[in-house]
């Protein structure tokens, strides 16, 4: 009989895609099979999450129920970000925790399993040349990483010390992967990097010059691939050879997600993000002149230190001018090893909620009225997901989530949708051809 696996993974599509390849080692080489009741598991891994403070306050009381309800013999592993950043202190902390293993060394899932209480969170260590599985939870979408770790240093950001330095995997080792996922069905390939389009940068060995939009164009020749799609780009990276490419190349979905993080020139250059509140709007001038039906999606915190009440009108005023279609946002929190984490000048927790409502607010307005305009419009749209009373869902290319009635037949197929009805996180239609 085959071992249980439960998984439980937090945070961005780059722990996801970790999740994917810690599941494939643990089938191909322990035998695993993966389950969604931790009680009936052998193995319990949390891959986690710690760019803000409550996922990480929320893990210990996560780890105490698993130990209180779990198989007596099953083990737990920590993975992930708040694993490379608290390490041993888990298992100080949760001494019933088997092992820890860091976001860079998810490679070594395989042999950590058999060491008890063993720590490996080295951020140095070299994941770039190691090809990942191509074990998928989607068989539709292949998610692949195009560069591990972060070279910025923004001031808010624990990443960079979690993920460790900037490398960038070599282009063929990309192509191969998503050959081999295109072979196996996937029509949508999704890069990810925490900052996609600093591609090029790094790589660990000796490599041809090879920037994003030369790799763009590469993987846009594999036959049967017909939706390329990346995440994130950085606002500061976004030239003029990658907007023209990410315009004219029609493989290239028209989404993008450009973390703004404040409207205020000020608080950007506190945050260290290295572009100012124009470079910002003049990026997002450019690419709507070059590619008018882009949808653009954003990160904003509101309430870093020293923010004042101008500087949030500033946010607000960017988020006017832009009329992002999604925004993610978030009150600024204090994470440890970071530069911010030391700056005096914080924001009052109730000025932050305001401002966190407010912001939240003015988004709701705004999407309101983009979406009531796509009534009665037809979207291409790529099917990937059942939801439930029979409705299938799926993505257009400028990434609005769309459901129609219909089955399993599908899945993994494009279709014209016209839009019948609005909601706020998905649109319904009709398939019309
Ligand atoms: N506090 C609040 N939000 C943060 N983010 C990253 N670090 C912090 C922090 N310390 C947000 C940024 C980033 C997104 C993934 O999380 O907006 O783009
Ligand atoms: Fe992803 Fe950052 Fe969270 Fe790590 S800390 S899981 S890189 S969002």
């Amino acid at each position: 009989m085959s071992k249980k696996l439960f998984i439980e993974t937090l945070g961005c599509a780059m722990n996801s895609r970790d999740s994917e390849h810690m599941i494939a080692q643990l089938t191909e080489k322990e035998g695993y099979e993966a389950i969604d009741d931790f009680r009936e598991a052998d193995l319990i891994l949390i891959n986690t999450c710690s760019v803000r403070e409550k996922p990480v306050s929320k893990l210990f009381s996560e780890l105490g129920v698993f130990n209180k309800k779990k198989k007596p013999e099953a083990k737990i592993g920590v993975c992930g970000c708040t694993a490379s950043h608290l390490g041993a202190e888990i298992i100080k902390r949760a001494p019933y925790v088997n092992f820890v293993l860091g976001a860079r060394n998810v490679s070594k899932i395989t042999e950590i399993l058999h060491k008890d209480k063993a720590v490996e969170i080295d951020i140095n260590y070299d994941e770039s040349e190691f090809a990942f599985d191509d074990f998928r939870t989607s068989p539709y979408k292949a998610f692949i990483n195009i560069s591990i770790g972060c070279d910025k240093a923004c001031t808010y950001c624990i990443v960079p010390k979690t993920r460790g330095d900037e490398i960038s995997i070599p282009d063929a080792l990309i192509i191969n992967e998503a050959h081999r996922a295109v072979d196996k069905g996937a029509k949508e390939v999704f890069l990810l990097g925490q900052n996609v389009n600093n591609y090029g940068r790094r790589f660990s060995g000796e490599h041809e010059k090879v920037n994003v939009s030369e790799l763009l164009r590469r993987l846009s020749k594999i036959e049967g691939l017909e939706r390329l799609r990346f995440t994130s780009p950085h606002p500061f990276h976004m030239d003029d050879e990658f907007i023209e490419e990410f315009a004219t190349n029609p493989k290239i979905c028209k989404s993008i997600h450009m973390p703004l993080q404040s409207g205020s020139t000020k608080v950007l250059n506190d945050m260290k993000r290295g572009y100012s509140r124009e470079w910002f709007l003049n990026r997002v001038e450019k690419l709507r002149a070059e590619c008018p039906e882009v949808s653009i999606s954003t990160d904003i915190i509101v309430a870093f230190p020293g923010e004042s009440d101008e500087d949030f009108q500033d946010s607000l005023d960017v988020m006017r001018k832009v009329r992002f279609n999604q925004i993610f946002s978030f009150k600024y929190s204090a994470r440890p090893e970071t530069e911010a984490e030391h700056f005096t000048n914080t924001v009052d927790e109730e000025v932050a909620s305001e401002r966190l409502t407010t912001l939240q607010s003015l988004n709701t307005e705004i999407l309101d009225e983009i979406n009531a305009t796509s009534l009665g419009k037809t979207y291409r749209v790529y099917f990937e997901e059942l939801i439930k009373d029979y409705y299938v869902s799926g993505r257009s290319d400028n990434n609005i989530v769309i459901k129609v009635k219909g089955s399993d037949e599908l899945l993994g197929e494009f279709r014209n949708v016209k839009i019948t009805s609005i909601g706020r996180t998905i649109l319904t239609g009709e398939v019309v051809a």
